[in-house]
């Protein structure tokens, strides 16, 4: 299923300038990797899992619940038709508009990771933001940072990272985060809650949370973020260096 339509997408790519798949768990450093490495390349970041966020606010909104399969995804097709719109801010970071109002803040908070875990299992919601991904990544010069950016959404990716590190480091960074941003936190419900998600990422039947073959593996658990954005760019490079 996947290969074929890896296969009839193949065809299709005429893109200028390389396409960057960054994928990998949640907690992994992945989100300031990718902002990093797109600035460090003068590529255009595209943060996937916002998409999926938005889509459980905008479900919220509407007051569907996430477990309404239907309606969720009626949303989903609602927000690819241009209800949703994804600009660059200044600092680099994607800024999300909801019906031209700006939800990047609340689509950060612990219940939208939860409903975006939830919406995302949908196979409806991701065929609906399919094609808007791709079409982000038709003219290249771009970083896609989600979950099946390498195995699914650009197969062809001309660069595919794996963004990972071990669930305690990515409970810690997370708790410290949340904290940092004034959320109560405790390690052992953020370490429960990581490994909830990444249960249910990896093993749900659309699109499961996994490297690509072609990936390359980047353990992040002893290294600094400066490491990690400087072996991606030196690689990036290297891989493209032709073009
Ligand atoms: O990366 P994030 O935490 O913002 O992602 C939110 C949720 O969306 C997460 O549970 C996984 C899902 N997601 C996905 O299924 N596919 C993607 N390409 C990106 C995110």
């Amino acid at each position: 299923m996947v290969r074929s339509t890896a296969a009839r997408y193949k065809t299709d790519v005429t893109r200028p300038r390389p396409a960057v798949a960054l994928d990998g768990p949640a907690g992994a450093g992945k989100s300031t990797v990718a902002r990093l490495t797109a600035r460090a390349l003068g590529f255009t970041l595209v943060d996937t899992g916002a998409l999926y966020r938005t889509v459980a606010l905008a479900a919220q909104r509407a007051g569907i619940p996430w477990s309404n399969t239907e309606g969720v995804a009626s949303q989903a097709r609602r927000l690819a038709e241009g209800a949703l719109q994804m600009r660059p801010n200044p600092e680099g970071a994607v800024c999300v508009l909801l019906d031209g109002e700006d939800v990047s803040s609340q689509i950060r908070t612990p219940e939208m990771s939860f409903g975006a875990s939830q919406v995302s299992s949908i196979p409806e919601v991701r065929a609906a933001l399919l094609a808007m991904q791709r079409g982000a990544a038709s003219e290249g010069g771009v970083v896609l940072e989600g979950r099946d950016i390498g195995t699914v959404v650009l197969p062809d990716a001309e660069a595919k990272f794996f963004v990972t590190a071990s669930p305690e480091v990515r409970a810690r960074r997370r708790h410290e985060e949340l904290l940092a941003r004034g959320f109560p936190s405790s390690f052992e419900q953020t370490l429960a809650e990581v490994l909830q998600r990444d249960e249910a990422d990896s093993n749900r039947s659309v699109s499961p949370l996994r490297a690509a073959e072609d990936a390359e593996l980047v353990d992040t658990s002893a290294m600094t973020i400066e490491e990690v954005v400087a072996r991606i760019v030196q690689r990036v490079r290297q891989i493209t260096g032709a073009r």
